[in-house]
């Protein structure tokens, strides 16, 4: 494709018509829903590619033909030591969300080095669901064993497992449900993988295991403080010995993230369907459309600082913001209040609503700044913030949750605080990175710097083989085992 591209390239550098059609079918199929998994079984592959985290041009012109090419890397993987152990994954759910895919990734890490894999859902719609169906056929085909939740073959894989990875904090009904009194038995082989903070969650129904599982793994620092804090005060029961791991990018996030014909590709098309300009500014949030991630704020934060522009009577092209993730079918009374804000506000022209989607390297294309809205306690991680980044994009993000631990204040984007009191500070920020190009873009250089020295996806696989050594190492001196 790198070739073809570069031969119908003309003097600008930039392909004809036809050409950009065939780039644009090319990219929304490969970043479509269907391939997405194909994409983890690759990077399962790929993932010992050895890394240039210092050398950040030799990256950069890492052009996209790799994406097509065969080649399988030899280098070892960080977690080649678990090659022909037993691993059970237990997921809440199957879908097509953050837990769940992540869970994915591992399974297809594991895979790649030849762990034996098997893989349990818990809560099945009961009719045949298509997305189910479809991510239980590409765990198959990569080896990956799928189990009914309950059974005889369940417990007796749970037993003869050397690790057990339970996904998000009401994975743990499972134990008791299933197990029922061999329970103790196998929490000393228990990891158990928390991706969420909201108080419904504390609840010693779901929990009450944690004291003596094997470890926990939390996204970031500041969530796995709050379960500490939480199930001390409130449930009076202690963590277990608790590993942070920040998340990475996949690879063909960044292989699409440093391929600038693949984004002038994706951003026209993105900018053409929203009716934007070229040198529009847009300001996105990337998120399931609710209260707590803070489209409502977003909203009132744009319009004061299209006011503020106003009556500085400051010079900046036309600004937009783009909300992704909108679900109206679900017509949630949020949904509708945001919609009608815009119409009182008469904005209409200025405030974009997008469908929920998977795909969002085209929108990351397309916009000129990320905003990370997420209120309360913030986002457990956000891995939306490290995709950004990796787009070379700033980000306007709230002062709390994992964000504090991604964006560097200042550097790769700038922080707000949550609820009412952040939206004059977000205006102002908005206002800021649109009347200062240089700045707004070298804070987005900032934040690319800062994915590939810790946010690649060798990155994460080298933080969980350590915890997962670790996890393995104590399980097998505990006597049970
Ligand atoms: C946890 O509790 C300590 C001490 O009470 C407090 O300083 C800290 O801010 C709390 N952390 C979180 C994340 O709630
Ligand atoms: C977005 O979703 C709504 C409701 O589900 C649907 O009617 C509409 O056609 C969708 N828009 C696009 C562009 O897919
Ligand atoms: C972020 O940095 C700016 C200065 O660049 C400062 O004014 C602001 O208070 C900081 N915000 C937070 C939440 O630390």
């Amino acid at each position: 494709m790198a070739k073809l591209q570069q031969q119908h390239s003309n003097a600008a550098g930039w392909a004809p018509p036809s050409v950009q059609k065939r780039w644009l079918l090319t990219l929304l199929i490969m970043l479509s829903v269907s391939t997405l998994i194909a994409f983890f079984i690759k990077s399962a592959f790929d993932s010992c590619d050895p890394p240039h985290p210092h050398n950040f041009d030799v990256a950069a012109s890492n052009k996209p033909a790799k994406v097509f090419s065969n080649s399988i890397k030899t280098a070892p993987s960080p977690l080649s030591f678990m090659k022909s152990k037993l691993v059970l994954l237990v997921s809440h759910e199957l879908s097509l969300s953050g837990g769940p895919l992540l869970l994915m990734e591992l399974a297809f890490l594991l895979r790649s080095v030849g762990t034996e894999v098997f893989w349990i859902t818990i809560q099945k719609p009961s009719e045949t669901d298509e997305v189910v169906y479809s991510l239980e056929q590409k765990m198959l085909v990569r080896g990956v064993q799928v189990l009914p939740a309950k059974g005889q073959e369940a417990i007796d894989t749970a037993f003869k497992a050397d690790l057990v990875v339970l996904n998000t904090a009401v994975a743990g009904k499972w134990l008791d449900a299933v197990l029922k009194d061999d329970v103790p038995q196998v929490l000393p082989k228990v990891l158990w993988w928390i991706h969420e903070m909201r108080g419904h969650y504390f609840k010693l129904d779901y929990v009450k295991h944690l004291p003596l599982v094997g470890g926990a793994m939390i996204d970031s620092h500041v969530t796995a403080e709050y379960w500490k804090n939480r199930t001390q005060e409130r449930l009076r029961i202690k963590m277990p010995e608790t590993y942070v791991v920040h998340l990475g990018n996949s690879k063909e996030l960044m292989e699409v993230a440093e391929d600038n014909v693949a984004k002038r590709v994706l951003c026209e098309h993105i900018r053409e369907s929203l009716g934007v300009r070229d040198e529009d500014i847009l300001f996105a949030i990337i998120n399931s459309v609710s209260r707590g991630k803070g489209q409502d704020l977003f909203l009132r934060s744009f319009y004061e600082s299209l006011h503020i522009i106003q009556v500085k009577k400051l010079k900046v092209p036309s600004m937009h913001a783009v909300i992704v993730g909108s679900d109206m079918s679900a017509q949630t009374k949020f949904e509708t209040e945001l919609r009608n804000y815009v119409m009182q506000k008469n904005i209409q022209d200025r405030v974009h609503f997008i469908n929920k989607t998977l795909t969002v390297a085209p929108y990351l294309a397309a916009i000129d700044v990320l905003v990370q809205n997420s209120q309360a306690r913030g986002e457990c991680f956000g891995r939306i913030t490290i995709e950004a980044m990796a787009f070379q994009l700033p980000v306007l993000g709230t002062a709390a949750g994992g964000t504090t631990e991604i964006v560097v204040n200042g550097t790769t984007g700038l922080l707000h605080s949550v609820g009412k009191e952040g939206v004059t500070p977000l205006a102002k920020n908005i206002v800021k990175l649109a009347t200062h190009v240089e700045r707004r873009l070298t804070m987005g250089k900032r934040g690319y710097e800062r994915v590939r020295e810790m946010f690649l996806e060798h990155h994460m696989a080298h933080r969980i083989a350590s915890v997962l050594k670790e996890v393995l190492r104590k399980s097998k001196s505990h006597p049970h085992s």
